[in-house]
């Protein structure tokens, strides 16, 4: 029961590796030896493939500048990184200016140590700043947006780098700031001074130094949830597993005052429910591999596509992607996760480059169980807003998370204290071949031409993976040689179980409600929804633009005009205010959504826009008034259209911590403001059911789902026309005898 026993608390694996992290930083330990030809080296990464051809060095020239440090780890040194571009994160060395601006700053100056920095990020220049920016150009004035507590106070302020101005903005009325990692970390410590909670888990059977708990965002149901910052901790077994998830300590609930860590109250409803068996729970490979002996199933063979001349895209000053027509900014954010901006297409006709988006993020998540009992009601997590999507993302795995040839991000956050510290590998970037088709044709004999033209499709993605505590989210942006940007949600992890006293479906009676399925023995998967709602701020080929409705509806014929009685027609409206772009998807009255730039159409006059395609999806059916949707009430519209403005990004709130749902983007947009032609912001929420089963126990296999954004009538005639066929002189053949 010593401390050191204590380590297997959760968040501790994030805790340790971030005060690694911190170590490395603040120490300077040496990086690891120099190891350029590990990056760049084809054989050592394929070594049974008979290729010698190198990936060239130009293609990654982020990396080829620092490969003296970047290595097996690939931890890089980010202490000099200069920013090159108006939207580049804030460096190491802006958060440290940004840092000592702030210890100067009265009231912080009296104490600086008891300034907690919430968020800390680059303030973007104005919009028009960035748009009329050319490679080249003295950068605008960088400026952080900081939000910080002290002395119990919140502070919204944004810092301006260079003069050192520190100016204040409104504070929002209700909730609390994003928890920071020193939060969470010593919340999860905080129940063991008290000695009924220690009593409490000792008379379930559990040992003190096995004990995992996690801090659990309690949202706001009342005026209990007020005046200051709360948290509920739940506690599992740790004992025999590393999935200690599987082992709840069900109905022991401690709220904690974050800010005292005084216990406010410790609920023990669960005594009766044995902590379920450990057997059979562990998902490592080599504990399942040595608990359950040989496969029974065919082996694969190892597999991996080949890039004999190296990627096709460039990053240019570590964000600036340039790939076949596209060319973006991408980064990290601690917020959002991952940040898309600026990104254009070029023409194929003209090689105009052509603006589609210019900044697009995950905004909000929104996940409600649905279990209303003690110890389960308050699991409303919005994972962006209350814990930091970003600042949850754990390093990628290589050739697991993301391919071979994969490009690395590191994102540069600052610690509770303002101090940076580096999470690397956070996002990659990598071109796949999935083998589909990009378009195809074959003639049939009947026309006796002998046609069969194929292209092979190949896009560009830019990943995250986001673990918040339990669950695993897995964020794609997919840039398509067509156009088209599809963002793809996958969704794997380990689910949140609630432990029983049943063993078997034949204990439960079919009138009781188990607010889930029965895993395993005495184990509940409970059913809950995953929403995840996306910023997408289109300026297609321009910055002003208009929401077009596209209904399709059927039309019924005049009698005798034809033998057909029906057919379908499509008919436009424009959105004029955002109360006519408030969109709930309907299977029986379909739309199309489309974005358009009203002043300018193609050659043939149809207007040039983008839109936007739902795919498989859920919706919220809580009641509007149910204190977790109205805090959720961004997801009560599949699509929502507000006006651009700069203070509207997070469509929780900027507080999402307890707050009421008083500043959710269904507030705002309420407000019913003109769209039409105007430089407008388009949200779109997936939505998640999740009824658990057996599959997944003890850990997940991936659910995605997506949505596209898609070129309409924004080409002149199909892009990728000119795409050449794959040949094979160009594909080298790998074989296993190839090395050894
Ligand atoms: C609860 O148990 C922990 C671990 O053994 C111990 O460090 C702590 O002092 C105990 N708390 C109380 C109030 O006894
Ligand atoms: C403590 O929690 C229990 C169970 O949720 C509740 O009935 C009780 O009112 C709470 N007490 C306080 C002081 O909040
Ligand atoms: C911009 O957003 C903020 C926050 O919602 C709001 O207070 C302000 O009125 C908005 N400005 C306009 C012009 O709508």
């Amino acid at each position: 029961m010593e401390s050191t026993s204590l380590l297997r608390f959760l968040f501790l694996i994030l805790g340790a590796l971030l005060l690694l992290l911190f170590s490395r930083y603040w120490v300077h330990l040496p990086y690891p030896p120099s190891d350029k030809a590990d990056f760049l080296d084809c054989t050592r990464y394929s070594p049974w493939c008979n290729s010698k051809n190198r990936i060239k060095s130009k293609f990654h020239p982020h990396l080829t500048q620092s490969s003296s440090k970047s290595a097996t780890t690939s931890t890089r040194d980010h202490e000099y990184d200069v920013p090159r571009h108006p939207l580049d994160p804030l460096t190491v060395q802006e958060i440290n200016t940004a840092r000592s601006i702030l210890h100067a700053y009265p009231p912080f100056s009296s104490s600086p140590s008891s300034l907690a920095i919430h968020s800390l990020s680059l303030d973007e220049p104005p919009k028009p700043t960035v748009l009329n920016w050319r490679p080249g150009d003295t950068l605008p004035r960088r400026r952080a947006a900081v939000v910080a507590r002290f002395r119990g106070d919140p502070y919204v302020l944004s810092v301006d780098l260079s003069s050192g101005t520190v100016t204040r903005q409104p504070v929002p009325a209700s909730g609390f700031p994003t928890m920071t990692v020193d939060d969470m970390t010593s919340s999860i410590w905080a129940p063991l001074a008290d000695s009924a909670f220690n009593r409490s888990v000792l008379a379930r059977g559990v040992r003190l130094s096995d004990l995992a708990c996690l801090p659990i965002s309690l949202g706001w149901f009342g005026t209990r949830e007020e005046g200051r910052r709360l948290i509920k901790i739940q506690c599992y077994s740790a004992e025999g597993t590393a999935n200690f998830y599987m082992r709840p300590i069900e109905g022991l609930t401690v709220v904690l005052d974050m800010d005292t860590k005084e216990v406010v109250n410790i609920s023990d409803v669960g005594r009766d429910i044995a902590i379920p068996k450990s057997a059979g729970t562990d998902y490592r490979y080599d504990v399942v591999a040595a608990q359950n002996g040989a496969p029974k199933i065919r082996p694969l063979n190892p597999i991996s596509i080949e890039q004999p001349a190296g990627p096709s895209f460039v990053v240019e000053g570590g964000h600036v992607v340039k790939w076949a027509g596209w060319e973006f900014h991408l980064k990290a954010d601690a917020r959002a996760g991952l940040v898309v901006s600026a990104a254009s297409a070029v023409d194929p006709e003209t090689g105009e480059k052509r603006a589609v988006m210019y900044k697009g993020f995950t905004s909000e998540l929104f996940v409600p169980y649905m279990d209303p009992t003690d110890a389960w009601y308050f699991k409303t997590y919005m994972d962006a807003g209350e814990y930091g999507f970003g600042l949850q993302a754990m390093p990628l795995v290589r050739l697991n998370d993301c391919p071979r040839n994969a490009y690395y991000m590191d994102g540069v956050f600052p610690a509770a204290d303002g101090r940076p510290y580096i999470q690397s590998n956070m996002v990659c970037l990598f071109e796949r071949y999935a083998g589909d088709i990009g378009w195809r044709h074959s003639e049939s004999p009947i026309t006796g031409m002998e046609i069969r033209e194929v292209r092979p499709k190949v896009t560009l993605v830019a990943r995250m993976a986001a673990s918040v505590a339990n669950y695993d989210y897995i964020v794609d942006w997919e840039f398509q040689t067509d156009g088209l940007i599809r963002v793809k949600v996958g969704l794997s992890g380990i689910l949140m179980v609630k432990g029983t006293s049943y063993s078997h479906m034949n204990q439960v009676s079919p009138k009781q409600d188990m607010y889930g399925t029965l895993l395993s023995e005495n184990v509940i998967g409970v059913i809950h929804d995953h929403y995840i709602t996306f910023h997408l701020d289109m300026d297609v080929d321009g910055v002003e633009n208009s929401f077009v409705k596209v209904d399709i509806a059927r039309q019924d014929t005049n009698p005798g005009e034809s033998p057909r009685t029906s057919y379908l027609k499509a008919t436009r409206h424009v959105a004029k205010t955002e109360k006519d772009a408030q969109i709930r998807l309907k299977l029986y009255a379909p739309k199309e959504y489309h974005i358009i730039n009203p002043s300018k159409t193609t050659k043939l006059g149809n207007p040039v826009g983008y839109k936007v395609v739902p795919a498989g999806t859920a919706a919220s059916l809580l009641d509007p008034n149910d204190p977790p949707q109205l805090r959720g009430a961004f997801t009560n519209n599949q699509i929502w259209v507000t006006p651009y403005n700069k203070s509207e990004e997070w469509a929780g709130g900027l507080f999402v911590y307890q707050s009421k749902g008083d500043d959710t983007l269904a507030v705002w947009s309420e407000r019913d403001r003109p769209i039409e032609n105007k430089d407008i912001v388009v949200w779109y929420t997936m939505g998640f059911h999740h009824v658990p089963c057996q599959e997944d126990f003890p850990i997940m296999p991936t659910v995605f789902s997506s949505f596209d954004l898609k070129p309409v009538n924004f080409f002149e005639r199909n892009p990728i026309l000119r795409a050449p066929p794959n040949m094979e002189k160009d594909l080298p053949v790998c074989t296993a005898a190839a090395t050894a």
